[in-house]
């Protein structure tokens, strides 16, 4: 496998997406605890992130001595070329030609990084994203590339096996970007390219059976992809030692409760108790209004519930959680200090110490793609897959003010439509969540010949990677019209449509 050192860059995680691509398991660790990561078993090779950092700074993060002495071949992608020569006997210094964006490469010189990819003499588009540059390579390397803003964009000392470059090769931007890393692993580092869903998911296999034994394990279901790929998973492994617990909090959209039920019950003969909560919930939740309030009650109630499932099935040694990578790397942070919390978000983190119970969390390296390709090749449905995500608190969050039933009919009913209209028109797959918000606001209409006094309903869509960032959908204007229209027609209690089009920052995804 390749480990990533990651100095903070934005992009580290899409290194590790291109390493992956090319067949190779590559893990990302923060540069503090890289030194005991060099340890590990099947170590092929070494690449050193960009950082928001300046090597030109006392206290700039540095790779582990250690990392330049194994005999590996070491990649050092912008500030990681910069560490690695700083490191290695080179010089760095702060640039007045900064470059930022689309750049050209002039390839100097062929080389196993560039191999079938780029040619001496050639001119290919890079991104690049740098105020410091190298100003002198350290002993051994020789100049590979150029750019106008960098004289060492590309160095290479070949004998060592160490490769560096300015430019960002993991972005889209850097259109061969994702050639030079398969040449790395595989060529340069030997890798055999062989990491495919399919392994993994043997792998995996074993992994559980070996951690497990004969104990039982508990699942909880959410409705959503990543609970039910782990329970889907686990239940390969291991079988009649799962029970899977679905707490029903009476939040969910129109139909889903029954689907996940039919789901694991009928199509896969998993154990499964389903939880009709929603009584309890709709009654904690009568009367508030603060999102935060809201969000607390419905976590705080869904432990307990699942606690008592929990306890009824009794013996379960461990319980599983659909924990993604994303989840599980830990962020570098240079501004120290805690951030802020804009929502609690919804979880049974601390409900395993609380039980005396082990954690199974066979997703912890996947991204979400992958757990999609994963749930695919267990033979879930792809409708189920491909799923937008769906927060844990349900549509609670999704309707401002006090909730109630008749609210959260409406609700339903209007999120059908929409969700129609978006798949009708083979938007689904290109939009990364959308729905239907119920305001608690009431406008004048007139429909027929009478006047109406109902409920605003706000349709969102957005697009994102990973949903810490978002922008809006844009829509045609036919589509918002169809859509309003139907809404208003088919909807009772519903009299104007309007659509959200704030970004991720300022905005949230979710209303609440
Ligand atoms: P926001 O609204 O913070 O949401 O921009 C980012 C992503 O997280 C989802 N979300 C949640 N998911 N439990 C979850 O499992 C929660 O409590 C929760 N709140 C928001 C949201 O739908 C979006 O995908």
């Amino acid at each position: 496998r390749i480990l990533i050192i990651d100095f903070g860059s934005q992009v580290t995680q899409l290194i590790a997406r291109r390493v992956r691509e090319a067949g190779v398991y590559s893990e990302i660790v923060p540069f503090q605890s890289a030194e005991k990561a060099l340890d590990w078993p099947g170590l092929k090779g070494v690449i050193l992130s960009g950082s928001p950092a300046s090597v030109t700074e006392g206290e700039s993060p540095r790779a582990p001595e250690r990392v330049f002495k194994m005999g590996l071949p070491v990649l050092g992608i912008c500030y990681g070329e910069q560490a690695m020569c700083a490191q290695l006997g080179g010089k760095v210094e702060t640039s007045d030609h900064r470059e930022f964006g689309r750049a050209f490469l002039q390839v100097k010189s062929d080389n196993p990084l560039f191999d079938g990819v780029w040619s001496e003499g050639e001119s290919h588009q890079v991104w690049m994203s740098h105020g410091d540059r190298v100003t002198a390579i350290p002993p051994g390397f020789r100049v590979v590339g150029t750019s106008e803003g960098a004289p060492y964009a590309a160095i290479a000392d070949e004998k060592r096996q160490f490769y560096a470059v300015q430019f960002h090769p993991e972005v889209v931007h850097t259109p061969d970007g994702a050639r030079l890393y398969r040449n790395f692993v595989i060529d340069i580092c030997g890798c055999r390219g062989n990491w495919t869903m399919a392994s993994f998911k043997d792998d995996a296999i074993q992994r559980i059976k070996k951690k497990v034994g004969f104990d039982r394990v508990i699942c909880g279901l959410s409705g959503g992809v990543d609970s039910a790929v782990t329970a889907v998973l686990i239940h390969e492994a291991i079988g009649e030692q799962l029970t899977c617990i679905f707490v029903d909090h009476g939040l969910m959209r129109a139909g889903e409760a029954d689907e996940v039920v039919r789901l694991f019950r009928e199509s896969y003969n998993i154990p499964l108790v389903h939880v009709d909560a929603s009584k309890m919930f709709l009654g904690a939740l009568e009367g508030v209004s603060d999102p935060e309030v809201k969000r607390k009650t419905i976590g705080k109630l869904f432990i307990d519930v699942f606690e008592a499932e929990a306890k009824k099935i009794g013996g379960a040694a461990f319980l599983a959680q659909g924990t993604l990578y994303p989840d599980v790397i830990e962020s570098v942070s240079f501004t120290g200090g805690p951030s802020v919390t804009i929502k609690s978000h919804h979880n049974v983190g601390g409900l395993p110490e609380r039980m005396n119970m082990k954690l199974v969390e066979p997703l912890r390296e996947l991204f979400k793609d992958e757990v999609r390709a994963l749930g695919r090749e267990l033979g879930l449905p792809a409708h189920f897959v491909g799923r937008h995500p769906f927060p844990g608190p349900g549509l609670a969050i999704r309707i401002p003010g006090a909730i109630s039933r008749d609210k959260l009919d409406i609700l339903r009913k209007a999120d059908v439509v929409y969700l129609d209209e978006i798949r009708k028109a083979g938007l689904y797959d290109a939009i990364w969540q959308a729905f239907a918000v119920l305001l608690p606001v009431q406008t004048v209409g007139v429909m027929g010949d009478g006047r109406t006094y109902d409920f605003v309903c706000a349709l969102r869509a957005v697009t994102s990677t990973d949903g810490m960032t978002a922008d809006y959908y844009h829509f045609d204007h036919d589509f918002l019209a169809r859509t309003a229209t139907r809404i208003i027609n088919e909807v009772r209690g519903i009299n104007r449509v309007v659509y959200d089009i704030t970004s991720k920052p300022p905005g949230t995804i979710e209303w609440e």
